[in-house]
């Protein structure tokens, strides 16, 4: 563990299921919390109203994101491969571009996402992942593809990031803080379950863990059976 001095972190799509977990998270560690989301989506944030600060607008405007990441020792940003008009990687760049030298930014996205091509999925995912793909790109709704390119942006900077892969989510009590390995396919992960508020959890104590800067850390729910199975053994990574 390490980097001191957090104090104030901006949360990008704070709105959001996981979004709110990590406010919620951020403000109970004492943190100053400013959260960017979309104008529509601001009510779904009434619950810390005084709390912390909103700035409205799109997380893919540089613009935005510059106001919002001003003065914040950390970022926490959900990429979404929401859309057909590059917001994933649009996101991630005006993070990469306007945080301060030296800030921490974590970045949520899934498995499927990899960083050395040594992730090894087994062939439903991959059929899943392709139909999603197919699918969203039909309907004009999800452009995977983008989530891929705005991961490969943050792979290839010299900030102090972390790329969060996240396994299935499900809802639920907190277990603790899920397990992670450096690569899909290592037996430690084989469950593919987490809870969403443990993501988070994962996200946010990522921020004061410098063992995790510029590693992709791939994780599972910490009480799931393939976590157990290997609790006495080391997994690759945490
Ligand atoms: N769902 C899973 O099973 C799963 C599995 C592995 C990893 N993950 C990762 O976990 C993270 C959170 O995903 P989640 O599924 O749990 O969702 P989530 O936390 O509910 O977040 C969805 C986000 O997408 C935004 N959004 C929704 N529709 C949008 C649109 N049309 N244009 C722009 N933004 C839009 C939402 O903003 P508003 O509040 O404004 O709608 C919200 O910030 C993501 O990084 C995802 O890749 C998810």
């Amino acid at each position: 563990m390490g980097t001191e001095g957090m104090r104030k972190i901006c949360v990008v799509g704070a709105s959001g299921k996981l979004g709110q977990y990590m406010v919620r998270q951020c403000l109970e560690r004492g943190y100053e919390v400013v959260g960017v989301c979309r104008e529509q989506s601001v009510p779904k944030l009434a619950a810390f109203e005084g709390r912390m600060t909103v700035v409205p607008g799109p997380t893919n405007d540089p613009d935005v994101i510059r106001r919002a990441v001003d003065g914040c020792d950390g970022v926490l940003t959900v990429l979404v491969p929401w859309g057909v008009r590059q917001y994933a990687s649009g996101t991630a760049q005006a993070v990469l571009d306007h945080a301060r030298p030296g800030a921490r930014l974590v970045f949520s996205c899934g498995w499927h996402i990899t960083r050395d091509g040594k992730d090894r999925y087994s062939r439903l995912f991959i059929l899943g992942v392709r139909i999603a793909a197919v699918l969203g790109r039909l309907v004009r709704a999800v452009q995977i593809d983008d989530q891929v390119e705005a991961c490969r942006r943050v792979f290839d900077s010299d900030t102090r990031w972390t790329v969060v892969r996240g396994s299935t989510l499900k809802e639920g009590e907190s277990e603790g803080l899920p397990v992670w390995s450096r690569h899909v396919g290592d037996p430690v992960l084989a469950s593919d379950r987490t809870r969403r508020v443990d993501f988070a959890l994962f996200m946010v104590a990522a921020l004061t863990d410098d063992e995790l800067v510029q590693e992709a850390p791939a994780i599972v729910g910490c009480r799931t059976p393939s976590a157990l199975a290997h609790a006495r053994g080391p997994a690759s990574g945490g």
